[in-house]
């Protein structure tokens, strides 16, 4: 299993005792609000969607755990093509705290070291201001304004992996996501 120490924020790989919880997460109203389908989704429907795509290869999902060991959010990855859109969810009551930054950075460097994409999009809401941040503090870059739906959107891209191999989102400091993180802790 993957499980990289990420400061004080742990990734690992979703499994089939998480349905619930990423089905909670998605229909919390400012997690719909967000995302380009709004509609409720019954948990008969999530449960068919998260088994499908639990065991295909297509989707990969990432739970993010704090120091305590507590679920605070989670990271997907749709994969096609060499190509991972990304997309993220902080718990409401954990969110402001630096982990949406910390999450999407440490995910988007998993999934290209792990060559499972070489390059990845972010499509986010113009008036998603909290999404911009999170991920423009990651490192991704805003690469063009468009339309999803009636939804005005702009999509974003991370650094693409080099010759060498490495990315340039690794110059982000990992002292500085861990300080973030410990900084922002309540408890
Ligand atoms: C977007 C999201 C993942 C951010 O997670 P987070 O843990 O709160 O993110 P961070 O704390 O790392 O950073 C959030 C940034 O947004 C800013 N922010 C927070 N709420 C904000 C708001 N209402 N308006 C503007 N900026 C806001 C924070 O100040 C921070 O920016 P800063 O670092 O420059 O100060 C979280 O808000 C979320 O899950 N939202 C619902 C789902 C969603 O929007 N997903 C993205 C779809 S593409």
């Amino acid at each position: 299993m993957f499980e990289p120490e990420i400061g004080r924020i742990v990734l690992r790989e979703a499994n089939a005792a998480d349905s619930r919880r990423l089905w909670k997460w998605r229909n919390e109203e400012s997690a719909r609000e967000a995302s380009f389908n709004n509609r409720v989704i019954p948990y008969e429907e999530h449960e068919r969607w998260f088994q499908s795509r639990l065991g295909d290869g297509r989707t990969r999902i990432l739970i993010a755990m704090d120091a305590h060991g507590w679920e605070v959010g989670y990271i997907r990855f749709d994969l096609s093509n060499e190509s991972a859109e990304i997309s993220i969810c902080v718990d409401v009551n954990h969110r402001s705290r630096g982990y949406g930054t910390v999450i999407i950075r440490n995910g988007s460097e998993w999934i290209l070291s792990a060559r499972l994409a070489r390059r990845i999009l972010a499509r986010v809401k113009v008036l998603n201001r909290a999404s911009l941040a999170a991920f423009e503090r990651a490192g991704y870059s805003r690469i063009r304004r468009t339309f999803v739906g009636d939804a005005e959107t702009w999509e974003l891209q991370y650094p693409t992996m080099g010759a060498a191999g490495a990315t340039n989102g690794r110059r982000c400091s990992k002292t500085a996501q861990v300080s973030r993180v410990r900084n922002d802790m309540r408890d």
